[in-house]
């Protein structure tokens, strides 16, 4: 019946304008007002020398994260302020990456904003100081002799190098930001270096901002690296759109390229995504192929949900369910009728000290994370029904 209606599809699939997966910009971001609105007043007093909380984002995956955050950076980009996009990594040799690139993006991020602006006089120290900076963060040339500029302490590095390019920045009515996406698995030491540098700037008005976006457990995580740390971001958490933003992530796309949904149909697949984005382009995706005219009915949405879960089932569930042991699936079997530890063990048979290493890499792996004391929960939305799905067979 599918391949079927797609023989017959009108619809270009070449012309599909849904985008799911990781980090991809959809071709419409909605239902982010608040944390779009608040940016955009930050880059507007901070052109007037004021500087506000810098902001942290956390929430599940698939909700649309790195997609706003990618957003944000662009606002910043468009004001010209010099800015840096990076992302925590959990290996230990993305620990590396993440270090040896951050001198090498802060470069660029200085020589591209510098183009025809005043800040080129101010270019040649900082660059000295970038470079003694990377001598601080790349573990392949701690064979050279450090600069005089670099300590070879990372957290006083990070705030010198942090401290003068806001400085220059600000002399120049800009300002400085990094944009941190899976902040939380950035690791402990350059994570405090970050904190103590945004903390220092603050002090100082100056407009350096780190910007974070990542797991639930993102905000304690913040805050055990540094007690203030809770003072020093606006948090907010990203959830699942409402039902108006979850039509328009639908309808608006469609339009654009002449199509449209009745309302049940767009209804239906609102119902089914519960507002999660990563679902909503999944849908989007699969009823614009599968749809044999231009405008979606409610028939086309109950096959999309069809065809759209194949692919959820096919593509991001099992991207984090293969990442795990054994043993830890088995405690996430467990966790599909248990949300308390305890019980967790107890239907497991064994006790909660057994578990804990268990329990600690789904968190290290982030699959799980603790919403609050005693309890865990999965860090993929709809994760529950998929592992019942996958283990019914
Ligand atoms: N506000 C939004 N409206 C519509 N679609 C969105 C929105 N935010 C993200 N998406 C889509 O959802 C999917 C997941 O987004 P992503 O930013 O990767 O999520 P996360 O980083 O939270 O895991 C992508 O396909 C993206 O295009
Ligand atoms: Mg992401």
């Amino acid at each position: 019946m599918t391949l079927y209606k797609a023989i017959l599809s009108y619809m270009d699939p070449g012309l599909n304008p849904y985008r799911p997966g990781a980090g991809l910009q959809p071709p419409e971001l909605t239902g982010r007002d608040a944390q779009i609105k608040e940016f955009d007043f930050l880059v507007i007093r901070a052109k007037h020398r004021t500087v506000d909380r810098p902001m942290v984002m956390s929430g599940l995956r698939g909700v649309g994260k790195t997609a706003l955050l990618n957003k944000l950076a662009g606002m910043a980009e468009q004001a010209h302020w010099i800015t840096v996009v990076t992302e925590g990594q959990t290996t230990n040799q993305g620990v590396a990456n993440v270090r040896r690139r951050l001198g090498a993006e802060i470069n660029a991020a200085l020589l591209r904003s510098s183009m025809g602006s005043r800040m080129k006089a101010g270019m040649r120290k900082l660059g000295a100081l970038v470079s003694a900076f990377s001598l601080t963060l790349g573990p392949t040339e701690l064979s050279f002799a450090p600069k005089p500029a670099a300590t070879g302490l990372l957290d006083v590095d990070v705030e010198t190098l942090v401290l003068e390019i806001a400085s220059s920045a600000r002399e120049d009515e800009r300002a400085f930001a990094i944009f941190i996406d899976e902040m939380q698995d950035i690791e402990p030491e350059l994570l405090s270096a970050f904190i103590v540098a945004q903390h220092r700037a603050q002090q100082k008005e100056l407009p350096f901002y780190v910007i974070g976006t990542g797991l639930p457990n993102l905000p304690t995580k913040l805050s055990s690296a540094r007690s203030y740390a809770e003072r020093l971001f606006s948090y907010s958490v990203i959830g699942p759109l409402d039902r108006q933003a979850s039509l328009e992530a639908l309808v608006l796309p469609a339009e654009r390229f002449g199509a449209t949904y009745t309302l049940e149909a767009a209804e239906f697949l609102v119902e089914a995504s519960n507002g999660y984005p990563y679902f909503l382009q999944e849908y989007g995706k699969a009823i614009w192929d599968l749809a044999s005219d231009r405008t979606f009915t409610l028939a086309d949405a109950k096959n999309a949900i069809v065809v759209g879960q194949a692919q959820l089932d096919a593509g991001f569930f099992p991207a984090r369910w293969d990442r795990a042991s054994e043993k830890e699936r088995a405690y996430m079997v467990a966790m599909t009728k248990n949300k308390r530890t305890a019980s967790v063990a107890a239907s497991l048979a064994k006790t909660m000290a057994e578990l804990s290493s268990v329990r600690q890499s789904l968190i290290n792996k982030g699959l799980i994370y603790v919403p609050q004391r005693g309890e865990v929960a999965f860090t993929v939305p709809g994760m529950a029904d998929f592992i019942d799905r996958a283990t019914a067979q």
